[in-house]
């Protein structure tokens, strides 16, 4: 049996239940990695009755949007008036729907509508706001519990068009941003926990990583059932005062959760950047963001020169000379020229440096280097790719980089808690306990 169905069976036997205050739960999804987009996925339960629903994993999301304009069938969903309190806190001056078709669930007179957005290809819809019953599992940190209902869960319908350039299977997106919309802000807004999830983005396609909403820890893994919350180190979470929808809502902030990096390190060494690019000016560029729309980091030109110049430099000390790179990267070598430690390819690492010196992301070979084999050879290649000379933000860290981390968004005290690679502690993000231990 795979894991994901271990998961639905576990489900489907657990009764409901109402959690007591003095429960330290919280609700649990399997993340899984898609191999085709590279991009992360994770399952929850939707509609009345319950259905096994895969959305698209989106950080910086506002709102959860789901394909509803064929097969939507639910006993329980509801629209949203619009002109109502409910209406506009979901967004300023939103517009009132007009549908000529069949009424369905995306096809309603004034209802709320809003403008969901596929975060990858930058294409947004307008579409019916709906509430509808949502389930997730719990979790005491390292077992089991029984789901629980959010009965009036607020998300968007989309057409299913808008799907495009997703992982085949996901049915829509599933918004981790800093609204007050987003999964875990509706989760903890409805049980009264912690305005706290975590991440752990699962290292490779075969074992799903796991989301946890609503607990600041413990986060147990096996096989030593290692508490994870043990060993984060806190950066401050820093708010970008304009956010960057493709509809852009006037004076929000963006919902994507960006932190002050101050410093890239190449084997313990500063290298060269222009200390502008890394800060947030008031139109809401530069600056660093987390991001689940990237698998690999994007670096503004002058950052990526810099990176891959002292890459180069640091490994010729290794004895490690390029070979002929593979797009879209530029700095590869030799798959027989390259050892292989417990944190992947023997590699310089790269810190991305925060607050202070003693405050950094550490990225080993497992998390800087990919690896490609094919007909032109077998070659590990340093996993960022060059952003150009404007763009909007100068670093954009991507899945690959945030693999094996477990990562906390901890929004009660406005800070990321982050591990670097749990490969370090003998685990990996794929060594969550789903399954009771009985
Ligand atoms: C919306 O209103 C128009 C005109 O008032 C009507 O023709 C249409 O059928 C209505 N649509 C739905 C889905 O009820
Ligand atoms: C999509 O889901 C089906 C059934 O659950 C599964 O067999 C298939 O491997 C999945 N495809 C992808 C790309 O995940
Ligand atoms: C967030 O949403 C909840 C309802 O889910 C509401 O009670 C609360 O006032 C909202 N907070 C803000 C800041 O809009
Ligand atoms: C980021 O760090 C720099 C250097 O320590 C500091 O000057 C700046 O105020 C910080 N910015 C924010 C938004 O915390
Ligand atoms: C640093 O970057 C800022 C913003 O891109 C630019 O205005 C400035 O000229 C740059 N400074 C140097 C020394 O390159
Ligand atoms: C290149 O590496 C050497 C030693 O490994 C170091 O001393 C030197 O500063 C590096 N140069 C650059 C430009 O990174
Ligand atoms: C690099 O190669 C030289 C010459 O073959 C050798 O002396 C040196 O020990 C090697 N260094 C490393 C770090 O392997």
């Amino acid at each position: 049996m795979s894991l994901h169905s271990i998961f639905v069976f576990i489900f489907l036997l657990s009764p409901f239940s109402i959690p007591t205050p003095a429960d330290a739960i919280s609700f649990v999804s399997p993340i899984q990695k898609d191999s085709s987009t590279l991009l992360y996925s994770l399952t929850l339960f939707l509609k009345t009755p319950l259905q096994p629903t895969r959305l698209h994993l989106d950080l910086g999301a506002p709102f959860t949007w789901v394909a509803c304009d064929s097969g939507y069938s639910s006993s329980t969903y509801q629209h949203i008036p619009c002109l109502t309190p409910l209406c506009d806190s979901l967004g300023h001056n939103l517009p009132c729907s007009i549908c000529f078709n069949t009424p369905s669930p995306s096809c309603a007179n004034s209802t709320c509508s809003l403008f969901p957005e596929n975060s990858v290809t930058r294409k947004t819809a307008i579409s019916t706001a709906l509430s509808d019953s949502l389930a997730l599992p719990t979790s005491d940190g390292s077992t089991q519990g029984p789901p629980i209902l959010l009965s009036s869960y607020i998300f968007s319908c989309s057409p299913t068009s808008l799907l495009e350039g997703l992982a085949n299977n996901v049915t829509g997106l599933a918004a981790f941003g800093r609204s007050n919309y987003s999964l875990p802000a509706q989760v903890s807004n409805t049980f009264s926990v912690p305005r706290c999830f975590a991440l752990c983005l699962p290292g490779s396609t075969s074992g799903p990583g796991v989301a946890l909403i609503g607990s600041v820890g413990p986060y147990y893994f096996s096989p030593q059932k290692i508490d994870l919350s043990k060993s984060l180190v806190y950066t401050p979470l820093v708010l970008n005062p304009v956010g960057s929808t493709v509809v852009p809502y006037t004076g929000e902030p963006s919902d994507e959760y960006y932190i002050n990096v101050t410093a890239i390190n190449v084997n313990g060494k500063p290298i060269q950047i222009n200390s502008s690019l890394l800060t947030v000016d008031e139109n809401g560029f530069g600056g660093t963001k987390l991001s689940t729309a990237a698998p690999y980091t994007i670096l503004e030109t002058s950052i990526y020169n810099a990176l891959t110049e002292a890459f180069v430099n640091e490994s010729l000390a290794l004895n490690l000379t390029v070979t002929n790179a593979v797009k879209p990267f530029s700095v590869c070598y030799l798959e027989a020229d390259i050892i292989v430690t417990r944190v992947g390819p023997g590699v310089p690492t790269v810190d991305f440096v925060m607050q202070s010196e003693d405050v950094f992301l550490r990225v080993f070979g497992s998390n800087s280097m990919v690896r490609i084999a094919g007909d032109g050879g077998d070659v590990w290649c340093l996993g960022f790719v060059d952003g150009g000379v404007n763009p909007r933000t100068s670093v954009v860290m991507g899945g690959h980089q945030m693999e094996d981390n477990l990562l906390q968004f901890d929004l009660d005290n406005n800070r990321l808690g982050f591990t670097s690679s749990v490969l370090l502690k003998g685990t990996t993000c794929s060594n969550f306990n789903f399954a009771s231990e009985g």
